[in-house]
């Protein structure tokens, strides 16, 4: 009787403490948020040696040495979640932090920063909605979360609000340049063979660049609505088009479409695929070439299904898409009227899928 009795408290108590974990879960993304605001990865890459609490205080802009404690608390945090260490230093015996790999690319200077892609992904313009998510699954009115608190959709909120428009684009430039990165080193191949290719919703063309500088051959277009590529400059092989991918796109050896297909609907990415295959031209290699989650919730890493959960959450509150798993990838294919397509995994949690119209 006494044992059931222990049993059931110890199983109480970790309820509870499990309910602790997942409702100050967020607490981890503001202190990054807030980290990456004041600059602190910036500060101690500067200072080149493990900085100190008293020498970081004293380097923060604007913060006060009585919030001495403060800051310790916060960075306490984010050693926790992996973004500095703290290690002892000789011959003084003193804690001195650190950056690893995941805070080395939140400084504004990386040439891999995801500085704006946090600062864009945490502003309220996107936390926001998820005070309203409840109410909005009891009425029929809005397509998102995002749409019940603005009023608006993310892509007509970023025309309205400028700093946030271009914080977004810039986010999304962070995330195409790792991309860009990987795939002109490692994914050469999936551009062998093409004369043309147009970045649909390319955002401000970091990728398209990058793909017009390893493939001089190909002659790249950014499409995206106004706000975002009014203004910008081509190059020799690359161009900006302003325009709705609703409605056209221009002829092309290969579409390609990164963080597109998320954003929409089944029925929607139907009709970009509709699109695409009234684009392609007859190049033996024209494809579609789309960069994107495959979903495999049977992952064994519980971290990486987790991600994946959020991000499909994030497309269903932010902009009503969804991230989708390989059949419902194959159907959206079949019923748009390709053929076959074929997967490649290498961009960790993402995948490269090229779409044929014919059988390979
Ligand atoms: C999630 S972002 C992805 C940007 C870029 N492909 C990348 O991955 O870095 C989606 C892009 O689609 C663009 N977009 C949204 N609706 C569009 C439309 N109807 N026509 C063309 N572009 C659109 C947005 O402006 C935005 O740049």
């Amino acid at each position: 009787m006494e044992m059931i009795k222990q049993e059931r408290s110890s199983e109480l108590l970790e309820a509870e403490a499990h309910i602790w974990n997942q409702v100050f879960i967020y607490i981890n993304s503001m202190s990054l948020k807030c980290a990456v605001e004041l600059g602190i990865p910036e500060i101690i890459h500067k200072h080149g040696r493990p900085m100190t609490l008293t020498e970081l205080v004293d380097a923060l802009p604007g913060v006060d040495r009585a919030k001495a404690d403060h800051v310790h608390r916060l960075m306490r945090t984010l050693v926790h979640s992996g973004f500095f260490v703290s290690e002892k230093m000789d011959p003084s015996d003193e804690q001195g932090y650190l950056l690893t790999p995941a805070s080395r690319l939140l400084m504004g200077d990386h040439p891999m920063s995801m500085k704006a892609f946090v600062l864009s992904q945490l502003d309220s313009t996107i936390t926001g909605p998820w005070q309203h998510l409840s109410g909005w699954f009891q009425n029929n009115e809005d397509r998102t979360a995002f749409h019940a608190t603005h009023g608006m959709s993310l892509w007509e909120q970023k025309e309205q609000n400028p700093r946030f428009g271009h914080l977004f684009d810039q986010g999304m430039g962070n995330d195409a340049t790792i991309v860009a990165n990987v795939i002109t080193r490692d994914c050469r191949e999936v551009f062998e063979g093409l004369g043309s290719l147009v970045d649909v919703g390319g955002g401000t063309g970091t990728l398209a660049k990058a793909i017009a500088v390893a493939h001089p051959q190909i002659h790249c277009t950014v499409l995206d609505l106004a706000p975002v590529v009014a203004g910008l400059e081509g190059t020799r092989n690359l161009k900006y088009m302003e325009g709705d991918m609703f409605r056209f796109f221009p002829s092309s050896d290969a579409v390609l479409l990164k963080w597109i297909m998320h954003d929409w609907s089944d029925e929607e990415c139907v009709q970009i695929l509709k699109k695409c295959k009234e684009a392609l031209t007859s190049n033996q290699r024209a494809k579609v070439i789309i960069i994107e989650k495959v979903v495999d919730d049977h992952k064994s890493d519980h971290k990486s299904v987790e991600t994946q959960f959020c991000f499909d959450m994030l497309m269903m509150t932010v902009v009503g898409g969804k991230e989708r798993k390989e059949n419902e990838w194959a159907n959206l294919f079949t019923v748009a009227g390709f053929s076959s397509y074929k997967i490649s995994t290498l961009l960790g949690l993402r995948s490269i899928i090229e779409v044929f119209l014919d059988c390979i």
